[in-house]
């Protein structure tokens, strides 16, 4: 393909959206066409990118996590062209020194004892939920009724199952949804002693961020050790220091069974996402070294950026950075929120922030205008009066006090234009 001096491909905008209605997703691009989001990402560094036509957005979705650490940041990309200067993927039959040592640092960093890594953090739940079921005996998996695991075939069963029901791809006897927050509804599902595993988001990103109540995760934690069910925690969002602490589980004092990480582990350059296994659970990994077996789970470009990925993520440094620009965020929003009743509530934790509109698709609506404003945040697929906003880890005050003008200069813009509709 030809390139442009600054190495962006040269092709034209519409003639990639072209091809994408055409060979890739025909529905993704009319429902984004239909906020007025045609956007073609070229150019990217930090927490900003331009799309092909030069427009520069702030990055506020960041793909849920996977850019925490910012577009391309120098560390993770010298980590990645180290490991290029000798690897390749490798080859899986075999341990790898990253792949080794990034296993050694998630078990260290977790409490937990053996990895398995993956591709995606779709297969990493599938993972969990296979070992849960060989290390329980027991087929059942309780999820909530809005969660997110990924689109593979048992992490897609797992969370909200309208797609999988779509593609013939559910198991409703098997896996048993209940509602967030609901402890009383957890002691039912569990109480018959048939359940493998509760794979549960720490917080619920797709269905915009609601926070669990305090005694809510310690209450999950103390029915599955009570029901012989195992505690798996899916933290391919919250997870790696988003919330001020390494792992969200830590903000409630929980310590799950299993832990799902991916997204941001990649440093949003070379897929790699993991389980980590307790010592029990994992003991299959002892038993057939061959039970799960990935071409490109684990490959070394991946691990290197991945132990680079979680030294920086667990730096006191990097999770007073989250305090800070969570506390700015946060007094900037509630500011904004004094004069604007649109803006009903903020969900946060750390930079783990979901901001619900007096609609039902508030949060819609506001990705539209923030797009309009040079900022590309998403609402919540399941929630759509809740907008998903996800600063990085690394932005600076100054960074912080543009997003929050720009967000309240789309809001103003948004609620003007509502009231004209309203002929107010
Ligand atoms: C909480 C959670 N779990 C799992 C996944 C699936 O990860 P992947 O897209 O890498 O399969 C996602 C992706 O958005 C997620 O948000």
């Amino acid at each position: 393909m030809t390139k442009q001096h600054n190495s962006v491909p040269a092709v034209s905008k519409a003639q990639v959206l072209q091809r994408a209605r055409d060979h890739l997703f025909p529905n993704r691009i009319d429902v984004l066409s239909y906020l007025g989001v045609d956007l073609v990402i070229g150019q990217r560094e930090g927490y900003r990118f331009k799309d092909l036509d030069g427009r520069e957005f702030m990055d506020f979705h960041i793909n849920g996590g996977t850019y925490s650490l910012g577009h391309r940041n120098p560390q993770l990309l010298s980590a990645l062209r180290e490991s290029l200067e000798f690897a390749d993927v490798g080859n899986h039959h075999f341990p790898n020194p990253a792949r080794a040592e990034l296993a050694e640092k998630l078990a260290q960093a977790t409490g937990l004892q053996y990895c398995v890594f993956t591709p995606s953090g779709a297969e990493a739940n599938d993972v969990a939920i296979k070992s849960a079921r060989r290390y329980t005996g027991r087929r059942k998996i309780v999820a909530l009724e809005q969660g997110y695991h990924g689109r593979s075939g048992l992490s897609g069963a797992a969370g909200d199952d309208s797609v999988a029901a779509w593609f013939g791809s559910d198991y409703p006897d098997e896996f048993i949804k209940v509602p967030f927050n609901d402890p009383d509804a957890m002691e039912r599902a569990l109480a018959g002693e048939d359940v493998a595993a509760v794979l549960m988001e720490t917080i619920p990103a797709t269905s915009g961020f609601p926070m669990p109540d305090s005694e809510y995760l310690p209450a999950v934690r103390s029915l599955c050790d009570r029901f012989g069910t195992l505690y798996i925690a899916d933290e391919v969002q919250a997870g790696m220091g988003r919330t001020g602490k390494l792992w969200a589980v830590e903000c409630w004092g929980v310590q799950p069974d299993i832990l799902i990480t991916g997204k941001c582990l990649s440093g949003g350059l070379y897929p790699v996402s993991a389980a980590v296994l307790s010592k029990e659970v994992g003991a299959w990994l002892a038993e057939d070294g061959w039970g799960y077996v990935s071409t490109f789970g684990g490959a070394e470009p991946g691990c290197a950026v991945g132990c680079r990925a979680l030294e920086i993520c667990s730096d006191p440094a990097t999770l007073a950075n989250v305090e800070s620009v969570a506390a700015r965020m946060g007094e900037g929003l509630e500011d904004i929120r004094s004069r604007h009743p649109f803006l009903l509530e903020i969900r946060q934790k750390g930079v783990v922030m979901g901001l619900k509109f007096d609609a039902r698709d508030g949060g819609m609506q506001m990705t539209a205008a923030l797009f309009q404003h040079g900022v590309w945040a998403m609402f919540a697929g399941f929630d759509r009066s809740v907008l998903q906003w996800k600063p990085g880890m690394l932005v600076d005050n100054q960074y912080c006090d543009e997003a929050l003008q720009r967000f309240e200069d789309a809001l103003s813009s948004l609620t003007r234009s509502k009231g004209k509709a309203n002929g107010r």
